[in-house]
């Protein structure tokens, strides 16, 4: 596998299918942008800012038809980490992955989604918020699973209690967190890394604002310099 942690930090898959390096390089980065986007020409343009506000992760989400060409030219770069969101089904893998992605996110635990992750060889991230959700992502050989939506399924403390019991575990929390917040999930061990959409909000990436999302991923960057 070609570098993907540190300065420039490139993509790609990890050579063995086991997704062990974009796991790692997940956790190096701490923070995962969930991107909606409308025009698969702003992909460029947002990949830019990620880049220089010192974020070079995207999670695309297959929430518009727009997905799988936005993956295409930020996977082309090579010089980001990207994945694919709102993944629902195996064929959405397979365009995630087509398409160029390295680490596909799902809301929920869907064992087909997960099972042609695997065959594909890339890192799967499916939702849990349960004892049981976590239990199944286990057998079905997941140990860091999405918690989504954070914030009304109990937020931190939540997290903090359902990963008690799970050793081995790691999480990802998304949905309702920000910069007020962002702490109180990074400082819980078993937190992996933390996604939102904070970071790269639509309108300005709608409208070419590049200039004002980078202000906002870098600013979210320098909150993880202040981690407890
Ligand atoms: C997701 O798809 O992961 C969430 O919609 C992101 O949640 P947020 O918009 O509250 O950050």
């Amino acid at each position: 596998m070609e570098a993907i942690n540190g300065e420039g930090s490139a993509t790609t898959r990890d050579a063995d299918g086991s997704g062990r390096g974009v796991h790692e390089a997940l956790g190096v980065h701490r923070l995962v942008p969930v991107v909606v986007l409308d025009d698969a020409k702003d992909a460029g343009g947002l990949a830019d800012a990620l880049v220089a506000g010192g974020l070079p992760v995207a999670e695309v989400t297959f929430r518009t038809a727009a997905a799988a060409d936005a993956i295409a030219a930020m996977s082309a770069r090579g010089d980001m980490l990207v994945g694919a969101g709102t993944v629902l089904n195996a064929a959405q893998v397979d365009a995630a992955v087509d398409a160029g992605a390295s680490y596909v996110v799902s809301p929920g635990l869907s064992r087909a989604v997960v099972e042609r992750c695997h065959e594909r060889g890339v890192l799967a991230l499916p939702g849990a918020v349960t004892a049981s959700e976590v239990m199944a992502a286990l057998e079905l050989g997941v140990t860091t699973v999405k918690f989504f939506p954070a914030g009304t399924s109990g937020g931190a403390p939540a997290l903090k209690a359902l990963a008690a019991p799970f050793g081995d575990v790691t999480f990802v929390p998304t949905g309702g967190i920000g910069p007020k917040n962002l702490h109180e999930y990074l400082s819980i061990p078993a937190v992996h890394a933390v996604g939102g959409s904070w970071m790269v909000p639509r309108d300005p990436v709608r409208s070419g604002k590049f200039d004002e999302v980078q202000s906002l991923v870098a600013e979210a960057v320098a909150l993880l310099g202040k981690e407890a």
